[in-house]
Formats: C-alpha cells, sequence, structure tokens
C-alpha cells in the first residue's frame, strides 16, 4: 500500500517509521516531511494546511492510504476532502476534530455528558470576562477556544494579569480569531498524564501513558514550550486509575461524540490530571501527541498500518493493539533561544544508531546533502528498555553524541517520573 503523511515534524517522524515495519507498507510520501524524514520517506513540498494541494497529490499518485497528523489540517476539514476524492484516512473527520478545534466545544460536551473537567466559564465579550476576573480567586487559567500552536492556555496568578491575558487574547487577537472566545477555568493540581487512544468510534483503545516536560527549563521553569521531551509509561498512571478513566472519561467520550453525531475515528489524546477528586480532562486533542508519539509507538510491539486500517474500517478491537512491558524516553534537542527567539541553518552531525534507539527530526532541512537546523525543535533522542531508569540514560547518552552549534536540551527529563516511581 503506497501511503501518504501529512506533516514534517518529530511525531510524523515516528508515524513513519512504524508504518514503514509494516509488511503491507508500500511506498510512503511525506507533505511535506523535512530534511531527516526524507531518509525514510519521499517527502513532497506541500504544506500541511494546503487541503486542495494535498487532495491532488493524493489522487495523481494513487495513494491507497493517507494518514493526517497535525492539528489544522484535521480541523480544516482535510480527512473529508481525501475521503470525498476516494482515498481512505486515518484521522477524524472536521466535525469531530472541533474537540480539539474549539475548546468551548469540548468543554460543553463535557458538562452535557458529566465528563469530569476542570469548572469554567465562557466568554464572548472582553468586558463581562474582564467583570468576571476581578472576582475570580487565583490562580486561574484563561483559554482561547480555537487552535493557538500550543500557547493558549495561560495560567494568571492576578486580576492584572488576567486582564492583560483578556486584552492580549479578545482585543489584541494575538491568536487570531482563536481568541474571540475565551473560557476562564479552575486551576487544577495533581500529576499530568497523557493517554493517547486509537478509536473507530466503537470501541476505544489505550495506548501506554507518557509525561511530556511543557516547560523550557529544568525543573519546570521557564516558558511554556511544544514539549522538551516525554517518558512512557507514565508512573503515576496506576491500572487502577487507567480503570477509572477508561470508565468515566474515554469511553463517554467516545459515547458522547457518537450522541452528537460527531463519531470520532482515529487517535484522541486525553490531556488529563490526577486531582485529589479524581482524573480530569485538562485537553482533548484529536491527534497524536508531539512529542508523546516518540516514545509510545517506539513500544509498539503491533502493526501500526493494521490498527490504523482497523480504525478507519470501524473493526478495531482491543487484540490488535499490543505495547512492550518496557520503558521509553525522548530527550529534545532544541535551538538555544527557544521558545522565543533563535538562530538556525546549523549543520547537524548525527551518530551511529544502536538497537532500542532512535533519532525522529523535527525541524531541520537538507543543504546540499548535509543536515541543517531549521526549527526550534530540532529532533528528539529516543531510547527504549527495560526498566524507565535504563531508557532515560540510554536516551541521554544517545543525546550527548548529537551535535549542532546551539543545542540546547533540558536535563531532568523523567527525573520526576523516577521519583514517582521509587515512591510506589
Ligand atoms: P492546554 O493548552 O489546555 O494543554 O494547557 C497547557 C498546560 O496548561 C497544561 O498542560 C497544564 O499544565 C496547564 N493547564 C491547563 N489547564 C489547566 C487547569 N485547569 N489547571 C491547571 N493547569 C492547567
Ligand atoms: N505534547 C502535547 C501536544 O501534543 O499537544
Amino acid at each position: 500500500m503506497d501511503i501518504l503523511v501529512v506533516g514534517g515534524g518529530g511525531r510524523e517522524h515516528a508515524v513513519i517509521k512504524a508504518l514503514k515495519k509494516s509488511t503491507r507498507a508500500g511506498k510512503i510520501y511525506a507533505l511535506p516531511g523535512n530534511g531527516g524524514i526524507a531518509a525514510d520517506a519521499e517527502c513532497v513540498p506541500v504544506k500541511a494546511t494546503d487541503i486542495a494541494g494535498i487532495v491532488e497529490f493524493a489522487r495523481s499518485r494513487r495513494v491507497d492510504f493517507a494518514v493526517v497528523t497535525p492539528d489544522d489540517p484535521l480541523v480544516l476539514g482535510c480527512v473529508d476532502a481525501l475521503e470525498a476524492a476516494g482515498v481512505p484516512c486515518f484521522g477524524p473527520n472536521k466535525d469531530a476534530a472541533i474537540i480539539e478545534g474549539s475548546k468551548v466545544f469540548s468543554k460543553n460536551l463535557m458538562k452535557k455528558y458529566s465528563i469530569p473537567t476542570a469548572a469554567s466559564e465562557t466568554f464572548t465579550d472582553p468586558a463581562a470576562a474582564v467583570e468576571y476576573l476581578r472576582t475570580a480567586s487565583y490562580p486561574t487559567v484563561i483559554k482561547a477556544d480555537g487552535l493557538a500552536l500550543g500557547k493558549g492556555a495561560v495560567i494568571v496568578n492576578s486580576f492584572d494579569e488576567a486582564r492583560r491575558t483578556v486584552q492580549e487574547m479578545m482585543v489584541d487577537k494575538v491568536f487570531g480569531a482563536s481568541g474571540e472566545r475565551i473560557l476562564v477555568e479552575e486551576f487544577l493540581t495533581g500529576p499530568e498524564v497523557s493517554v493517547l487512544s486509537f478509536t473507530d468510534g466503537r470501541t476505544v483503545v489505550p495506548m501506554v501513558s507518557s509525561m511530556d516536560h511543557k516547560r523550557a527549563k529544568d525543573g519546570d521553569e521557564g516558558l511554556n514550550t511544544g514539549g522538551m521531551g516525554t517518558v512512557a509509561p507514565n508512573p503515576y498512571y496506576t491500572p487502577e486509575i487507567a480503570d477509572v478513566c477508561m470508565e468515566k472519561i474515554f469511553l463517554p467520550t467516545i459515547r458522547a461524540m457518537n450522541a452528537e453525531g460527531r463519531t470520532f475515528k482515529g487517535c484522541l489524546y486525553f490531556g488529563l490530571m490526577l486531582t485529589k477528586d479524581g482524573p480530569k480532562v485538562i485537553e482533548y486533542n484529536c491527534r497524536f501527541g508531539d512529542p508523546e508519539t516518540q516514545v509510545v509507538l517506539p513500544l509498539l510491539r503491533s502493526d501500526l498500518l493494521e490498527i490504523m486500517l482497523a480504525v478507519r474500517g470501524g473493526c478495531l478491537n482491543a487484540d490488535m493493539v499490543r505495547f512492550s512491558s518496557g520503558a521509553a524516553c525522548c530527550v529534545v534537542l532544541a535551538s538555544d533561544g527557544y521558545p522565543k527567539k533563535y538562530a538556525t541553518g546549523y549543520p547537524i552531525t548525527l551518530p551511529a544508531v544502536g538497537a532500542h534507539e532512535d533519532i525522529y527530526i523535527a525541524g531541520a532541512k537538507l543543504e546540499g546533502g548535509q543536515l541543517v537546523t531549521s526549527g526550534g525543535r530540532v529532533l528528539g533522542a529516543v531510547a527504549t528498555a527495560d526498566t524507565l531508569k535504563e531508557a532515560i540514560s540510554r536516551a541521554y547518552a544517545l543525546a550527548d553524541k548529537i551535535h549542532f552549534e546551539n543545542a540546547y536540551m533540558r536535563r531532568d527529563i523523567g527525573t520526576r517520573a523516577l521519583k514517582a516511581l521509587n515512591a510506589n
């Protein structure tokens, strides 16, 4: 089967490498891919948001299957357009992708179907939002309704900060139309867990849990980023908690989407917080997480393409999805300065990759055959092992063998997870 993968980050590199292992995989195209993905797929310079261009390419090459990974094409209806053109897809249609595309939609869904989440109020008028925030308790959380490159949730510690955030989102429109509506949300505390799941709209099969490290600096300090590293499994996510999540969150969400006429097929990502009152949903994503995918897929023992075809065909069952009992760690190497200003264009030296190791390229391009940095998050160094401790030490050993001039990485990916594991 010839397969088209829409996207061009580290997550897509991990998806492509997993698909390549399938006995049924033929040629793999990445639109647009990147300089590192080019080693594993044919990269075609069509932007992930150029829906017409993607459809035209898929038809002209008669691809057999498409995997749409990033949020924007999903929310824009890329799957609907490809399916209408006769190309079977893995990924939710536009009606279902709204679960990530609109935080107001997902919050209303959770309220209507009693799915545990933070209490919140929705505002379309900045003055009303400011009035409400005047008497709110702090910290509180302000979220832009629409997609905002992962930067749409702001934790504010005072009324002054809250007022400034409302001004930026609703009046200055720093996130464009995404900030026309906002949510003001109760601040929750507890360990965070990412659970990616496969669902065909009937059956939901959670993948191994994971833990993201969103802040730029060690000790969870500094600015929020797209993710500086991940580990899997997440030690806070015990089998007992997993059972509660299945019963109170995963199945109710799938049923709620069906009841709304928005059947979700694809990878549904549950961003959870384990509060003292039980697990609550912080966010839904309509796609694989990045960099969660880089630790989850290396632990998958089953054939990813077969699973994706079953999801599309509505015949998914839990036996098809098997994970190894080991652990994985991904350390992201970024350009120093990320997520603010950073320089790019530096040559990257990659070591030979051993068994149980991999390097997923996110922000790099080829210049005359040489891989050079081109983005904030440049790549992820990944290792799997029997234990989390070993996976972390191997991922760092691999990361230390990768060189480019302004490389920056956190040194504490997995430290908190190890502590939690030892405390259990
Ligand atoms: P989101 O963009 O919704 O994923 O939020 C980004 C990050 O903000 C999350 O990973 C949490 O760390 C934090 N966050 C979001 N909502 C809340 C909340 N209600 N309480 C506490 N932290 C939150
Ligand atoms: N790692 C968080 C996300 O993919 O949104």
